[in-house]
């Protein structure tokens, strides 16, 4: 037993030494660099273990694109904001800047592009083993399929940053070659999201990686500590949020719903799915707060003092902060999709301390104004005029306002200092359940299903479609949505005589879970159920990478460039940035949204 256990951590190793070496030889092509030893593709791909090999590098070599990532989705957006460390560069993509320069680093595509090309090497060397019975076909049907979205997300983010780009499927020599727009014709951001979507379609497998010691897959491990069921794109989620940007709200829906309902994810207890407590009725389901214990990802405060602003839970185990911080246990799981974690003890550096820290780091970056006031301008259900989420996810520090949400991996729970400057432990954190649940809303809430939407976006379905408050009441008829067709039905019931647990009777809702007042519908439901949702996002998943894409999808849907400019302009007014007016004006027209496709 144990030297099974042995060999399979020596082979995650070997996994990823072969993986950079597999990836250094496409690299080679890429960069032009030569190398001492050139192995052919039937040396590198002849079986299972090197195409699990290729998967990994190709998730080790996509962490060299997390500062990017957020610097992109954050900085250009409303929540985040330069602080005097930043140079010119960052400065640039914080005022959308109209020329940005060449050597920009941040609005160079060439990362993306260079992954894309490695995506598209891999899924060619996977074609040809599965006509060489190198591997099964399940073996393949799940790689290539996970190799396929992973190529897609990276795809999307272009358009989203890009707006018109080159849509290459094939593994060039030299990537510069996308650069000739005689060779390959630039597709615009929406005809990139049909071609997506055409291309996701056709994937056989979009479930998460089997797990189970019955099922041959070297995918699902440990790795230096971390278990790697997260690492991975969620499939569902992705194939969900393309529907979402295209309009086929129904079809979104219907991805959100069963990863919501964990479909395909190893659940920690699947022996007690029906028993109270367990993780069938918490994982993806956002559930109600635990106000007795504290043991939950809400925020909460020291029972029987809830009236107290000192008795908020804070720590790195108990309360909403505690999800940046815990390790993979059940309740990590029952939160995160898709998380890749930086270790001081192996590359790429944690890029996020450099960026976010005062202490240890270059501190370039920090909380707008703009995402203060959204916290502050929020009532909680005891009264308290703040949102605590806002608490934790930035601080004074030495006078110096401090995104935290990446540090607290690095800095001690309690005195916020680093544990040790030199240990840049952190995750980059891609997509959890909340995000979800606010795109599934904001999908039902587009398919006519407001009040499903509201229930998603407030305090939970079993609340919102409960109509008495008689005690001891039949419940049968309320606290569910059995009436509507899939992906709308739910019960939610949660009854004494008749009994019911409804499999989503836990269920407590966003602003819910966040301890706040519900949110208010004037005018026009749609529009203001959706603004309500857009707004959550800014304050639930703050500097996670969602807030540019959020604003430029809703912004687009209703034809409304406000929508972006005054977004991005209420954050450089605020901020006494004296180009404000200047760039909202520029944001007023769409073209400008979208950064120049170009790199040296
Ligand atoms: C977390 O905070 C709560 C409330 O202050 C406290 O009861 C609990 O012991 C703390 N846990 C740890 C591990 O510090
Ligand atoms: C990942 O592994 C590192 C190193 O062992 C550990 O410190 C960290 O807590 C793990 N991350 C999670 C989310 O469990
Ligand atoms: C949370 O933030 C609010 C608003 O900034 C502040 O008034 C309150 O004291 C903070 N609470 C704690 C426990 O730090
Ligand atoms: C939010 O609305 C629900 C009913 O939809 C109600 O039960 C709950 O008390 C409201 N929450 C607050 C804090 O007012």
């Amino acid at each position: 037993m144990k030297s099974i256990i042995t060999q399979s951590f020596v082979r995650v190793s070997l996994l990823l030494l072969v993986a950079g070496s597999l990836l250094l030889s496409s690299c080679k092509k890429t960069f032009n660099i030569e190398p001492e030893t050139v192995l052919t593709p039937d040396q590198m791909y002849r079986n299972v273990y090197d195409a699990d090999a290729a998967v990994i590098g190709l998730y080790g070599k996509l962490m060299g694109l997390a500062k990017q990532y957020v610097i992109l989705n954050e900085l250009r957006a409303d929540l985040m904001e330069v602080t005097p460390n930043a140079d010119a560069n960052l400065k640039e993509i914080n005022e959308q800047s109209a020329t940005i320069s060449a050597n920009n680093p941040y609005a160079s595509p060439k990362l993306f592009y260079s992954l894309i090309n490695d995506c598209n090497d891999v899924l060619k060397n996977f074609n040809s083993m599965i006509k060489q019975n190198k591997f099964t076909q399940d073996q393949y049907s799940q790689r290539y399929s996970d190799v396929g979205v992973l190529r897609s997300w990276l795809f999307f983010q272009l358009g989203l940053h890009y707006g018109t780009i080159p849509y290459v499927t094939d593994p060039l020599e030299n990537i510069d070659a996308v650069k000739d727009p005689s060779k390959y014709p630039m597709i615009p951001f929406k005809q990139l999201i049909d071609s997506l979507i055409t291309f996701t379609n056709t994937l056989p497998y979009v479930m998460p990686y089997p797990t189970g010691a019955s099922i041959n897959t070297g995918l699902i491990t440990t790795v230096d500590g971390n278990n790697t069921k997260r690492f991975f794109i969620d499939k569902y989620a992705f194939l969900g949020d393309l529907n979402l940007w295209k309009g086929n709200y129904n079809q979104a829906a219907s991805y959100y719903r069963p990863l919501m309902e964990h479909n395909g994810y190893d659940l920690d207890n699947p022996n007690s799915l029906y028993s109270n407590g367990d993780q069938f009725y918490q994982e993806f389901r956002q559930p109600y707060a635990d106000v007795v214990a504290n043991n939950d990802l809400c925020v909460g405060y020291i029972r029987y003092k809830e009236t107290d602003t000192a008795s908020l839970i804070e720590n790195n185990s108990q309360g909403w902060r505690s999800m940046f911080a815990r390790t993979q246990d059940k309740l990590w799981l029952q939160q995160w999709l898709w998380v890749l974690p930086f270790s001081s003890s192996f590359s790429p550096t944690n890029p996020f301390i450099d960026l976010f820290s005062n202490n240890g780091g270059s501190y370039l970056v920090m909380p707008s104004q703009n995402a203060v006031d959204n916290w502050n301008s929020q009532k909680q259900a005891n009264g308290f005029p703040f949102d605590a989420r806002g608490n934790f996810t930035w601080k004074t520090i030495n006078g110096q306002r401090v995104i935290m949400k990446y540090l607290y991996n690095y800095v001690d729970g309690t005195t916020l200092l680093p544990i040790n400057p030199l240990l840049k432990n952190g995750q980059w954190f891609l997509n959890r359940a909340a995000n979800v649940h606010l795109h599934f809303a904001e999908a039902a809430n587009r398919d006519n299903r407001h009040k499903l939407a509201y229930a998603f976006l407030n305090n939970g379905i079993t609340t919102v479609f409960d109509t008495s408050t008689a005690s001891g009441r039949d419940v049968t008829n309320l606290q569910n949505t059995l009436y509507d067709a899939y992906p709308y039905n739910f019960d939610a019931r949660y009854g004494t005589y008749p009994y019911y647990r409804g499999d989503w009777y836990r269920h407590g809702g966003v602003r819910g879970c966040a301890r706040l007042v519900n949110s208010t519908v004037t005018g026009d439901s749609t529009i203001a159920i959706e603004n309500s949702i857009l707004q959550e996002g800014a304050l639930e998943l703050a500097y996670e990478g969602e807030r540019w894409g959020d604003l430029v999808r809703i912004a687009t849907r209703r034809n409304d460039p406000s929508i972006v400019a005054n977004a991005v302009y209420a954050k450089l007014s605020k901020d006494g940035n004296p180009n404000a007016a200047a760039v909202r004006t520029r944001l007023m027209n769409p073209a400008n949204w979208y950064l120049p496709f170009k790199w040296n």
